[in-house]
């Protein structure tokens, strides 16, 4: 099971990734938790890291290959992975093509999360994140069974800076202009399958599993 997964910012790909991995056993390979991890870690790539997601701007692609390459060539990659969030442009996606044929690999599947810009927002806006294990919930529609505690650890939750009404703006434009052109790059390798990504996340997950190959 290679799979990635592709859609907009707050599509609801960490949400699906999260259950999917445990459940088909592979590694989530989520590039925006590596990227807050070494955030929090204040390591000279979270350094380097934190001023783009800052502003909502999209890491150098030099940096995210190298970073993707590094966690795919371990042991547990060996078996499968769901990527989410990555490749992000169309220079990601040539070198994770290379990065998997120079394994003898090839991705099984290309599935994009599509939801219309009027709920991205409003689950942008509503989404509180654990800052220690990343579980994220909207304050509407998948609140955490304790107020403003996380469900895993009783951590406090944030609301992540990027998720600023402004910043999830320019999150969507560069979404549109640097990661929207992947749907047709995926979909002429006939790699592309679309998910509708509105309505109950159990529900989704269950149309995912089926595009997969995976019911
Ligand atoms: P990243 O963390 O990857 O952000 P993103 O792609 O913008 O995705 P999100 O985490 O915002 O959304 P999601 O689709 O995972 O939605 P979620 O499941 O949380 O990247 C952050 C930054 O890191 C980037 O801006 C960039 O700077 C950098 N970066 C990362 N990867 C990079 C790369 N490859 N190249 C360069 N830079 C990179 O759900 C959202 C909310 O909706 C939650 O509250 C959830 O509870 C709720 N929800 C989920 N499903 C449903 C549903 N069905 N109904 C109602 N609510 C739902």
């Amino acid at each position: 099971m290679r799979v990635a997964f592709l859609g907009p910012p707050g599509a609801g790909k960490g949400t699906q990734a999260r259950e999917l991995a445990r459940e088909w056993r592979v590694p989530h390979v989520a590039t925006g938790d590596m990227l807050r991890e070494a955030v929090a870690a204040g390591t000279p790539l979270g350094r380097e890291a934190k001023r783009y997601m800052d502003a909502g701007v999209l890491v150098p692609d030099d940096v995210m290959v190298g970073l993707v390459g590094e966690r795919l060539g371990q042991p547990d990659a060996a078996r499968g992975f769901i990527l989410d969030g990555f490749p992000r442009t169309l220079a990601q996606a040539e070198a994770l093509a290379r990065m998997l044929k120079d394994r003898g690999q090839e991705l099984d599947r290309v599935l994009y999360f599509d939801v219309s810009e009027g709920e991205l927002l409003r689950r942008l806006t509503g989404r509180r994140s654990c800052p220690v294990c990343q579980s994220t919930y909207h304050l509407v529609s998948a609140p955490p069974r304790r107020d403003a505690v996380c469900d895993n650890d009783g951590t406090p939750l944030v609301q992540r800076v990027d998720d600023r009404e402004d910043t999830v703006r320019t999150r969507l434009r560069v979404y549109g202009e640097q990661t929207a052109p992947l749907l047709d790059y995926y979909r002429h390798r006939g790699l592309l399958t679309s998910v509708p990504a509105e309505g109950a996340i159990d529900t989704i997950r269950a149309d995912i599993r089926e595009a997969a190959g995976a019911a």
